[in-house]
């Protein structure tokens, strides 16, 4: 009895293990197909410089703007986006003490690369 119960327990390990690597294995392939895309933060991601009217803006445009031209923080043009950055920062990252946003996921990492770039590069208008 006690060594049937053993086997089951090395099953189930056994077969959790190759879900494991199972798992790991398909995140490994999707990370190259990222770096071929160039859609990846090491690979493809360009920070430099970024601009708020080429990067930012489209950004939240794209992602934010459907709630957020209403609903506060609003944030819809240069000062609003730029007052907000910190807050924006912390709910893009999801990192405690903000609203993980956007409320359906996270955005791509290069974006959330992109914002802390503009922020740190002096939240310019450009
Ligand atoms: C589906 C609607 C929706 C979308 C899309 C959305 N938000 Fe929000 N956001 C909200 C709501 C609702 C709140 C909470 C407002 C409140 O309770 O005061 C909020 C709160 C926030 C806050 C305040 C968080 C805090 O804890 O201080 C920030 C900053 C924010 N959103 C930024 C963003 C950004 C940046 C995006 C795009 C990447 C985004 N949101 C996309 C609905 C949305």
């Amino acid at each position: 009895m006690l060594i049937l119960k053993i086997r089951k327990t090395m099953k189930s390990l056994l077969t959790l293990g190759i879900i494991c690597m199972l798992g790991i294995a398909s995140c490994t392939s999707d990370n190259e197909e990222d770096t071929f895309s160039g859609n990846n933060n090491n690979g493809g991601c360009d920070t430099t410089n970024v601009s708020f009217t080429k990067i930012i803006m489209p950004l939240i445009q794209n992602n934010c703007l459907s709630c957020h031209n209403s609903t506060s923080p609003v944030l819809s043009n240069y000062d609003q986006i730029s007052k907000n950055a910190t807050r924006i920062l912390g709910a893009i990252k999801h990192q405690p003490g903000f609203r993980s946003m956007p409320p359906g996921g996270k955005l791509p990492d290069c974006s959330i690369a992109q914002f802390e770039a503009w922020v740190n590069q002096g939240k310019k208008n450009n």
